[in-house]
């Protein structure tokens, strides 16, 4: 039987996004359906009139998948639950998005979120009485039960790169570079581009570090290492010494990080003397074209969401295990947050790589 579906991408944009549009809408026009992309999130489903348009696969054509960010658009603002209004307040708005849904009469919607968004979404959808499945996408990497999500191996990817052309000027004037690297709560990129990008010191928001211990290692590199150069990478919501972490706030009690690099950058240089300079690598790292591991996994998401609907399996997620695509309650996947695990083996790799976290755990090798 032909459906009508719903695509829409919510929260922060990440690569790989637009290769989950195309393969759910490649997969629907296989099976003789209608796919209609809603635009900018929920914003778009807080108008008058929803803002959508129809999908077909020439609007999804090969260049599409190979694009940063969403041509659908989207915010990572407005709960609906809680919409903060000109005058202060806030305001529950969730019945005109679930009017406004109904009014586009789709069979079901393919939700492109992170945890956040998902959870929103799926407080909606249970209200509404709406049909959705979720996917994953985040360049925290930060939603339990998959994995990965889209957009992290590109997060990954450019903090890597950075990380590469980094080191050679970090020689070339014996230098200590610090990168601070997104990743909100959780230090998965700092942790995996620190490791791929040949790091000295990694410091995540799941590790507590104390600044003797990092200053010795840098110490060790520049004085016995036989090494005139050191890298750091710090996640973003790394704290400082007085347990603050670096932040502006913004409305609806959301934080933007930024800063904890050049707080790092001065201590180290304060206390081992080193001449230390600070990137912040910021939105390059979800704006890039996709690497090929997110339009694979994007690919493998957007065909099993559609399949998911097919089958009439809603209230799921689909996921990335054991070099798969699977579902699972989409619940379970937004109930826990997924942040870097003191036993993660990725950890104890960086340590038996002689990788720094600030720690007592650290050998000073
Ligand atoms: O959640 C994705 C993310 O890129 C975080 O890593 C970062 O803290 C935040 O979004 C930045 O948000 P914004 O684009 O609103 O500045």
């Amino acid at each position: 039987m032909s459906k009508k579906i719903g695509i829409l991408t919510s929260g922060g944009d990440c690569a790989g996004l637009n290769a989950v549009i195309r393969a759910a809408v490649y997969r629907a026009h296989l099976l003789g359906w209608e796919a209609y992309g809603i635009l900018d999130g929920t914003h778009g489903l807080l108008q008058d009139e929803p803002l959508y348009r129809k999908l077909e696969p020439k609007d999804c054509d090969v260049n599409v998948m190979r694009m940063g960010g969403t041509i659908l658009g989207t915010t990572n603002k407005g709960n609906p639950f809680a919409f903060p209004m000109p005058d202060g307040t806030t305001k529950d708005r969730s019945n005109e998005i679930i009017d406004n849904l109904k009014k586009m009469e789709l069979d079901a919607i393919v939700a492109i979120g992170g945890d956040g968004s998902l959870s929103i979404l799926r407080k909606l959808a249970k209200q509404g009485g709406i049909n959705m499945v979720g996917v994953p996408k985040t360049i925290d990497n930060d939603i339990a039960c998959t994995e990965v999500s889209v957009g992290f191996d590109t997060a990954v990817s450019v903090a890597t790169e950075a990380l590469d052309r980094l080191q050679p000027t970090a020689a070339s004037h014996d230098r200590v570079m610090v990168l601070e690297v997104m990743g909100r709560d959780a230090g998965h990129i700092a942790l995996a581009a620190g490791i791929a990008g040949g790091v000295d010191v990694i410091l995540i928001p799941e590790i507590q570090y104390s600044l003797d211990h990092l200053n010795q290692k840098i110490k060790n590199i520049m004085q016995e290492g036989g090494r005139n150069f050191a890298l750091v990478i710090v996640s973003e919501a790394v704290k400082t010494l007085e347990g603050e972490s670096r932040h502006t706030a913004l409305a609806e009690g959301r934080k933007r990080y930024g800063g904890i690099g050049h707080y790092i950058g001065e201590k180290i240089s304060e206390a081992t003397g080193s001449e230390t300079r600070v990137t912040v690598l910021g939105h390059v790292q979800r704006g890039s074209p996709p690497t090929y591991n997110d339009r694979l996994m994007a690919a493998a998401f957007g065909v099993h969401a559609v399949d998911l609907i097919a089958e009439g399996k809603y209230d799921r997620m689909v996921a990335w295990k054991n070099r798969s695509v699977v579902d699972v309650p989409l619940k379970e996947a937004i109930a826990t947050y997924q942040d870097v695990s003191f036993d993660d083996s990725l950890v104890h790799t960086a340590r038996a790589l002689g990788i720094s976290f600030g720690d007592l755990d650290d050998k000073y090798k």
